[in-house]
């Protein structure tokens, strides 16, 4: 258990943020878009009328005042005012409609792409959830998705809307009076050019954000995974600085975001204002002058002001579509990253196994796929037969490479050189369903899923098992103790449930591997939390599993190894003997040696 912050291992953007255009990374939402495009495109068009309609009104306003106002007519005005309210109020409702209708579809987007995320996750090879720290996968399956899903129902339609208006507005203005027009279009130009340079720089700090609540999920679900070892070992301050000094760095992002923000919202508010001043002074001018109807001017600054609204939300509604192009292109990032595979690796010409040939590695090599270039293999031709039948101990010191071993077999990982075989076909051959349910794992890190006990060993199983398999595997691991838990294998167990011990835990996860009496069966250390009588009678349980089945089992102790039939030693990335525990005791000194230290640990 990681007790200090790992830094997040791969959020590395090759293309970098600047590299790379928002629209064009936004389009790629589309494939999920498609399902809910007509009531998107449809809401779309509602909010263009309503905000249309909401144009109409400064037209009433100059019917008025040239009309019934100029003529003293109270009925008129009356009759004004309530066209007034009429547009008023179809604006309001149109613009509630436009809500109603995208809110649930754009949840169901939401959704979809969340599950599609998760399937891929599972999908994902072990090498990639080595290389990624889960706070960033976490923070990209809740935060990054609900940024998305509110640039769907907000930031997409009011570009489009508010786009929309401003050219319709800006119509109706120079219809009105071209002059005045021209004044209030002035400050078009430098606008947009702060808009484009804020973009870029936008994207670069949202990106960093987006990335430090990613740093900062993982800090916080090492920090829960781990709470005893932080409270042991009395490391609650520096974890606690981690996370001070990580969400301090995050702040100072954000603060960088606002700062960029108000820029451009100065900009985007001050400049059309002075416009609008100006023409307010060059229309009152021109009325004074008798060139241009008091109606006109009302209507001409009652639009000037309808659109002020479009016009300043522009910021923040680029500000939250560069933060959704970001959240887009780290969706992508893992969704892009290429899960197992069933290519087949063998020919057609492969030899179909006459009977049962057992397991064998075939000068199997294997460096981890993130280990540096110049570094030596962790396994080079390793050359092993276990037969039909057999079982086979694996006996090395720590880090000579057991584990990774283990993993080979169901393509946890995959081999970088040789070939294994179980029954004499490729294991790359089988299809990746079918190799995992001929062989059966159970590792030494046991881990235990929020469900109940009988599930937790079930799920060892395909889905025809059942009670009776079930008692099997649990007598065959020792595993009586949960007869005695307060709802027996119905008990919850996991995170959200009761906390079992080590060694309890260890025996359900072997009682998983088992339950599904797999024809092949690798146990990483899978007994070293049991205490010696506990092991004795797993093992003579055991003893009854492995005579028809094909096992590799690494194991520590001479009282596990004894189990096996044959044992072979891996030391320095190589199997350098193979034999009976007997055999290698009196003719391998490093054997030997290890047992030896190992009797002393169990006795
Ligand atoms: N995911 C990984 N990425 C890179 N190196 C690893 C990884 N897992 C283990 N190693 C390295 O591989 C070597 C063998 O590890 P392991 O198979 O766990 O040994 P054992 O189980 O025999 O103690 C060690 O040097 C370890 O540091
Ligand atoms: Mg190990």
């Amino acid at each position: 258990m990681p007790t200090t912050r790992a830094p997040a291992k791969d959020m590395t953007d090759p293309a970098g943020p600047a590299g790379r255009s928002a629209v064009r990374t936004l389009l790629r939402l589309w494939p999920y878009v498609r399902p809910v495009r007509v009531r998107l495109f449809t809401a779309a068009f509602v909010a263009i009328v309503a905000s249309c309609v909401g144009l109409v009104i400064p037209l009433v306003l100059k019917w008025m005042v040239d009309g019934p106002v100029a003529d003293r007519d109270p009925a008129g005005v009356w009759l004004g005012a309530l066209y007034l309210l009429l547009l008023g109020v179809a604006e309001a409702l149109l613009f509630g409609l436009r809500r109603w209708m995208v809110a649930r579809p754009l949840s169901h987007v939401e959704a979809e792409m969340r599950a599609e995320l998760y399937r891929h996750l599972q999908r994902l090879p072990v090498a990639f959830h080595d290389r990624w720290a889960s706070g960033q996968l976490l923070s990209r399956a809740t935060t990054d998705l609900m940024l998305l899903r509110m640039f769907l129902a907000f930031p997409l339609t009011f570009l489009l809307v508010n786009g929309v208006t401003i050219i319709v507005g800006v119509v109706i203005m120079l219809v009105q009076d071209w002059t005045l027009g021209l004044v209030i279009l002035g400050p078009a130009v430098p606008v947009m050019i702060t808009c484009i340079v804020f973009e870029k720089r936008y994207a670069e700090v949202a990106r960093l954000a987006q990335d430090q609540v990613g740093d900062l999920t993982t800090v916080v679900e090492e920090s829960v995974l781990g709470i005893r070892i932080i409270k042991g070992f009395g490391r609650h301050r520096t974890q606690a600085r981690a996370f001070h000094g990580l969400s301090r760095t995050l702040r100072g992002t954000e603060l960088r975001k606002a700062g960029l923000l108000a820029t451009i919202w100065g900009v985007i508010v001050t400049l059309p204002e002075v416009a609008i001043g100006a023409a307010l002074v060059l229309g009152t001018v021109r009325v004074a002058d008798g060139q241009l109807s008091a109606g006109t001017l009302v209507a001409f600054l009652s639009t000037a002001l309808a659109l002020r609204w479009p016009v300043d939300s522009i910021g923040f509604l680029l500000a939250m579509s560069q933060e959704a192009a970001t959240a887009t292109e780290r969706y992508f990032e893992v969704m892009d990253a290429e899960p197992e595979s069933d290519r087949s690796a063998a020919g057609p010409g492969e030899p179909r196994p006459a009977e049962g040939d057992g397991l064998r590695f075939h000068h199997v090599g294997f460096r981890y796929p993130d280990a540096p270039a110049d570094s030596p293999p962790v396994l080079e031709d390793i050359d092993l037969h276990i037969r039909p039948g057999e079982s086979m101990a694996l006996v090395g010191a720590t880090g000579s490479g057991k584990t990774t071993l283990t993993a080979l077999v169901p393509r946890l990982h995959e081999v970088t050189s040789g070939r294994i075989t179980l029954d004499g076909q490729d294991i790359t051959a089988l299809p990746r369903a079918e190799l995992r349910s001929l062989v059966a794992v159970a590792f030494e890190e046991p881990t235990l899923f929020s469900a109940s006990v009988g599930e937790n060993v079930l799920m060892g199983a395909d889905g025809t098992a059942g009670a009776a398999e079930l008692d099997r595997a649990l007598d065959v691991a020792q595993a009586g103790f949960v007869r005695q838990l307060p709802q027996g294998t119905a008990t919850q167990v996991g995170e959200q449930g009761l906390s079992l011990s080590g060694g309890q835990r260890q025996r359900l996860a072997l009682a998983r591997a088992v339950v599904g009496r797999p024809r092949f069966l690798v146990l990483d250390d899978p007994l070293s939390a049991l205490d010696v009588h506990t092991e004795a009678a797993v093992e003579a349980a055991l003893r009854r599993v492995l005579a028809d089945t094909t096992a590799l089992i690494v194991a520590h102790r001479p009282s596990t190894v004894l189990l096996a039939d044959r044992v072979a030693l891996l030391s320095g990335g190589r199997i350098t003997a193979v034999g009976t525990h007997h055999e290698l005791l009196s003719s391998n000194a490093e054997y030997a040696h290890l047992m030896s230290g190992e009797q002393e640990d169990a006795s």
